[in-house]
């Protein structure tokens, strides 16, 4: 495959985090902690976590947790932000929120452009309207929140079922908020495959139109096929060959980014959970040769002129 000008990595950007990653769900604690460590820190480059998970934790889950990350560089992904949601932000969870970081040395914070809260709790990931007045909405409440972490923070592209009120698309809408609110991504490329059949549009044409130079890190899973035309959103499943496919295609267009594999339910044992991190680094490696190859290249050239001159 050529590389191309576009396909080369961008040298301006820094990730928090390096490589393939897994997502350290309580249920992995007790089987990745027995599996041979060598072989886990081998193929797993980073972890990540709900801070709301761990932020109260003590005793003998916070000794298990401090296991992992005194052993690997981690991010967090919450689930109760709510940066979409009616209600005030939690400022006490954000006060926590920093202090967690601070902590346990923890990179990065994501969280979903989704909402979860009205008067109360809802338990799922709600999408916001796609208007501008949301925009500018989320935007403030996402300044609001870097300003109380004292850095910026990633907003994950969501699957969604329904799109209430929109005004602008799924694309516009993401970039508007990610300008506005001078903010990250967490690109999840199977939540992009999952909204292009679920929604009937070109995956590649909504990966193109992502903002690549503010790619954190990435996520990547399995969903449920409901039916033909409808997939949920599970991360309990393997990933398919058309979402690996998506991911191939992200490096090509934004260079090498650190991705996760998110894992939620139906648990396979670690060294299967290990095969598709791997996979992830096969797909990373593969571009990073040609990116080196293609920088060699570029360098050889150069060699070459002042030779002649
Ligand atoms: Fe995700």
């Amino acid at each position: 495959m050529a590389v191309t000008p576009e396909t080369e990595p961008l040298s301006h950007r820094t990730h928090p985090v390096a490589g393939a990653g897994l997502g350290l769900r309580r249920a992995l604690l007790g089987p990745l902690q027995s599996y041979d460590p060598e072989i886990v820190s081998k193929n797993v480059d980073f972890m990540e976590v709900a801070p709301e998970n761990w932020i109260n934790v003590g005793g003998q889950k916070r000794d298990f947790f401090r296991y992992f990350t005194e052993r690997f560089p981690f991010v967090c992904h919450g689930l109760s932000l709510s940066i979409g949601g009616p209600s005030p932000l939690d400022q006490t969870f954000i006060r926590k929120l920093r202090q967690f970081m601070d902590e346990y040395n923890i990179r990065a914070y994501s969280e979903h452009l989704s909402y979860c809260t009205d008067d109360g709790h809802l338990y799922d990931l709600m999408p916001i309207p796609f208007t501008d007045e949301a925009v500018t909405y989320v935007a403030g409440r996402i300044r609001q929140v870097q300003d109380m972490i004292g850095q910026r923070m990633a907003i994950e592209n969501v699957s969604y079922y329904a799109a209430p009120g929109a005004e602008l698309s799924e694309i516009d809408f993401i970039n508007a908020v990610i300008t506005e609110a001078d903010c990250d991504l967490l690109l999840d490329v199977n939540n992009i495959y999952v909204n292009s059949v679920n929604h009937r549009y070109d995956p590649l044409e909504f990966l193109k139109a992502l903002p690549g130079d503010r790619i954190s890190y990435g996520h990547i899973a399995g969903h449920y096929n409901e039916a033909e035309d409808l997939i949920v959103d599970t991360h309990g499943a393997d990933i398919i060959g058309d979402v690996w496919d998506l991911l191939d295609k992200a490096y090509g267009l934004f260079g090498v980014f650190p991705t996760l594999l998110e894992r939620d339910f139906n648990i396979p044992p670690v060294g299967e959970l290990l095969c598709e991190v791997q996979k992830i680094k096969a797909i990373q490696d593969k571009w990073n040769r040609y990116a080196q190859a293609e920088n060699e290249g570029a360098k050889g050239s150069t060699h070459g002129q002042r030779l002649s001159a």
